[in-house]
Parts: C-alpha cells; structure tokens; sequence
C-alpha cells in the first residue's frame, strides 16, 4: 500500500520528508548546467559547501547515500579487500550486499556495541595478516554516525579519532557513514567537521533529516574525489542538470541542518510517553537524537506487524523490524500534535 504525506503521520523514516516550500522555490529557480562535464553552477556551490562544512578538500553529489557508501568502498579498495563493519550497519544490511557484489570486497562483520560503537579490540582483531596468503587483505574500517539501527546513537569525536588512529596505524582507511552526521553534531553539540575529521571519506544524506528530496554527498581529498568521480560515472551515478536537486540540498545545509534538535525533542517526548505503557520495552530510557526502538513484551499477542496495522488504522505509520521489534523516527513533518496523536493511538493498543 501507498501512503501520502495527508493522510498519515509517518514516523516509518525520516527518508519520507518532504521538500520545504523553499526549497521547491529554489529548485524551480536554480542555474543548472552539465555536471558530468562539471558545468552546473549548484551543483558546485553545494559540493564547496559540503566540503567546507566537513572540512575536506573536495565533495562529490550523489544520488543516494548507498551509492555515496558504495562509491567510497569502491575507491578505496581493490577486488578481494575486506572492509571491517558492524553486524547491524547500514553498508552491511540495507546496502543489498553492493560492496560484494559490484566491487568484490569482504566485509568483515564485528558486532556493534549498543551505542552504535565498535569495540576497538574487535577491529583490531579483524585486521588480518597481510604476510598470509589464505587471508583477503584488510583495506578498511567503516563507522556509521549516526548508528541507525542501535538507536540513532551519535559516536563521539574522541571515539572516531581512537578508530582513525587504529586504522592509520594499521595502513588501514576510515570511512564514515554519515547518513545523519548532522543528527549526531547536534546531539553532541559539535560541528560536523569535528565527527568527521579523523575519517578519510565520509558520506552524509540531504535527503533524511535534512528534508531534499534526493541526494547524498561524498567528501574527502581532491584526489578522492577525482577518483571517486570515475567510480561513480561507472555505478551510472553521473547526471546532468542535477542542480535543481543541489538547490534543495543547499536549503539542507543552510536551513534544514539548524533545527535538528526540534526532532531530537520530540523523540524524547515520545519514549517518554510510551514509557510504561503496558506490553512494550523501550530499548533507551531516552533516544539520543531522532530514532526510537521498542521491543514487545514476549507476553504481548500481537506481533509487530499487528500492531503497525492498528497503527495505520488510526492514522499513524511506523516501522517494524522483525516480529517483536518496532521504530519510530520523528523528523520535519511530525510537528507536536503528530506525537500526541501518535501517543494517543499506542495509547488505546497497551492499554
Ligand atoms: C545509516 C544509513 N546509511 C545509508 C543509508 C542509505 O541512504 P539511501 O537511502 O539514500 O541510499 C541510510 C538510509 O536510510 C542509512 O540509514
């Protein structure tokens, strides 16, 4: 089934953003020109101001944030690398299986901690010999921040830095996963450019949190993105007069990235609502930017299916992961009144 932003308030992702009524203005407006050829005007602005605000040299548009994750394992690594991530990252769950299907790298699952870390330990571990034949060779570490499916949880500067040190020291590269980077700068109440420093590309997506209707960012040194650019024309990934989507995108970084907090607000009012009703468990006392998980009761009847549906029945969407777990995520388009009928409506289920 089809849901439109009417009829439903839509805490499935904040992937179903719509694009502001500025930003509609300023795609109809925008100069465009060429960007294969490298001639559109905002397509440039916008990767200068990307690179800026991540303080790298160089950024790359996008189409999504799986082709920015593909695009950086590409150029990073050769067929029969092995890139270390966590069992519960984006790259390693949702991406479906792209780095070992089109580039032929490994991944080296370890588990993610319930923060959204990696325990140092385990990478190091998972770094493989290079001497021995048998092993594929270790080439990458990927982090994701915000982590997603832990519970939106923000990884700190000094955390990334320890990861970039251990990987630097190993010959190793850090690839940052910054789907929701401007999520975790706010929750952490730094720049962005301080979570991505220790990393030597990072992705980070216009088109969640931030509201654009499409488009994801690459960042990192001029000569990986020159690189990556190669990468991305062979993905299909090169577009033309894609400016109409950078100018939303620079409303994203402009705007839309300066009110994040609001979200993080409104989760926590949220958990803080659904806290003791009868029949669920919230994973966090408290969310730490805009995801929330639950998990039902195992004395529950109904499985997460049943009661998405009954959700849906009174005018809420959300997400389930599995039979007993859910997700709500709030974003630009869940204002207070979206919380209180959500809340109302968990209400009359765990009643
Ligand atoms: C952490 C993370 N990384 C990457 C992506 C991929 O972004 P896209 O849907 O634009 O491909 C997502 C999408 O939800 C995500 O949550």
């Amino acid at each position: 089934m089809t849901h439109t932003q009417s009829q439903f308030i839509d805490f499935r992702s904040d992937t179903v953003t719509q694009p502001t009524p500025e930003m509609r203005r300023a795609m109809a407006e925008a100069p465009v020109g060429d960007d294969v050829h490298g001639e559109d005007p905002t397509i440039n602005r916008l990767q200068e101001m990307a690179a800026e605000r991540l303080g790298k040299e160089a950024a790359l548009f996008v189409p999504s944030g799986t082709m920015g994750n593909l695009a950086a394992i590409l150029t990073h690594c050769n067929r029969g690398d092995e890139a270390i991530m966590g069992n519960l990252s984006h790259t390693f769950r949702f991406e479906a299986g792209g780095c070992a299907a089109l580039g032929g790298v490994n991944p080296f699952v370890i588990p993610n901690l319930p923060d959204g870390t990696l325990d140092l330990d385990d990478i190091r571990n998972a770094i493989r010999d290079k001497a021995d034949v048998h092993y594929p060779t270790t080439r990458l570490v990927i982090l994701e921040n915000t982590h997603n499916w832990t519970g939106g949880m923000p990884l700190t500067a000094e955390y990334t830095c320890q990861v970039g040190d251990l990987a630097h020291q190993n010959g190793l590269l850090l690839h940052l996963d910054g789907a929701r980077i401007f999520n975790a700068a706010a929750a952490l109440d730094v720049t962005v450019r301080e979570l991505a420093q220790p990393a030597d590309s990072v992705t980070f997506c216009l088109s969640k949190g931030l509201c654009a209707p499409a488009g994801s960012v690459l960042c990192g040194s001029a000569e990986f993105i020159a690189r990556a650019t190669r990468i991305r024309k062979q993905l299909g990934g090169g577009m033309r007069q894609v400016g109409i989507l950078a100018a939303a995108g620079i409303i994203s970084l402009e705007v839309m990235a300066n009110r994040l907090q609001e979200d993080h607000v409104r989760a926590a009012r949220l958990s803080a609502g659904l806290h003791g009703l009868k029949g669920l468990e919230l994973e966090k006392e408290k969310p730490a930017t805009n995801i929330l998980f639950f998990r039902l009761s195992p004395d529950l009847p109904h499985t997460s299916g049943e009661v998405a549906a009954m959700m849906e029945q009174r005018g809420v969407l959300i997400d389930t992961d599995g039979p007993r777990r859910i997700r709500l995520v709030t974003h630009n388009d869940i204002d207070d009144q979206g919380v209180e009928t959500a809340l109302k409506a968990f209400r009359t289920i765990f009643a």
